[in-house]
């Protein structure tokens, strides 16, 4: 059975002591052993990895995630993340190709391809991020981006190496904009994207495939999205950043 998820994504928010409380809460509510629980990971910005990990420290359904990575293992980047940086901060997953990266920061497929094989290298879970634009969507282009997307940055991995990896469909267009897809529009999109998987890598590793929906899930649509049978969970980033509302959303799985 592949594994359900709820994946937070607080983006540019939070530091050190407003993160700190934030998971004192989340954990309050949200214990650490309750079985039939599902997952949870938790995005966080570079400078709360250490605090959060040793919050989570022991804790067996909350999962700790970096945002973004550099591509190398070290040296002379200033600014920037290393895959083994992440890992002695405590994460276990890491996000890669969120539509703000290849949008602000013009990431593109190639290099993220370069970020997820130096994730898996060095342990860490990618959660690669695809969506289309409104525009291309409106152009009905759709599938041929998103089968781009997926066939540079995460396709040409070897099967083994695939099944390491988690897939987040983000539409663009309902990033942060209250414009959720529809439950028919993001399992239309899922469907094509697991049959993308079946082609390549075969049955059996297709439908272990997580595949989440994000893009304005929030606690009264999530139960609706999660329904469909392509879509794994989520990947949150506005109501994330509310305690009840995230444990609303990550509970909506089935
Ligand atoms: P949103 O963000 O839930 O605020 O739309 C989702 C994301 O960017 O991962």
């Amino acid at each position: 059975m592949r594994k359900k998820i709820a994946a937070g994504n607080w983006k540019m928010n939070l530091g050190p002591i407003t993160a700190r409380a934030f998971v004192n809460d989340l954990l309050t509510q949200y214990p650490a052993t309750c079985p039939g629980h599902p997952k949870i990971i938790l995005a966080v910005p570079a400078i709360d990895l250490t605090t959060v990990a040793s919050l989570l420290d022991g804790h067996k359904t909350i999962s700790l995630a970096a945002q973004n990575l550099h591509q190398a293992d070290k040296g002379a980047y200033t600014g920037e993340i290393s895959a083994p940086m992440l890992v002695e901060a405590g994460c276990t997953h890491t996000l890669v190709g969120h539509s703000e990266r290849r949008e602000y920061f013009h990431e593109d497929n190639l290099l993220l391809h370069q970020k997820v094989r130096q994730a898996l290298k060095n342990g860490l879970t990618p959660i690669y991020c695809f969506g289309e634009t409104l525009a291309e969507r409106e152009a009905d282009q759709t599938f041929g981006v998103v089968e781009q997307q997926l066939r540079e940055g995460l396709l040409t991995l070897e099967p083994a190496q695939f099944q390491q990896a988690i897939l987040a469909y983000e539409p663009v267009w309902a990033i942060g904009t209250g414009k959720v897809a529809t439950p028919a529009q993001a399992q239309e999109v899922h469907a094509y994207v697991r049959n993308l998987i079946q082609t390549r890598y075969g049955e059996e590793i297709a439908q272990e495939t997580t595949i989440l929906y994000g893009g304005s899930v929030k606690p009264d649509n999530a139960q609706e999205l999660f329904a469909c049978p392509d879509i794994d969970g989520g990947l949150v980033g506005g109501a994330s950043l509310n305690v009840a509302d995230f444990l609303a959303i990550a509970n909506a799985l089935p």
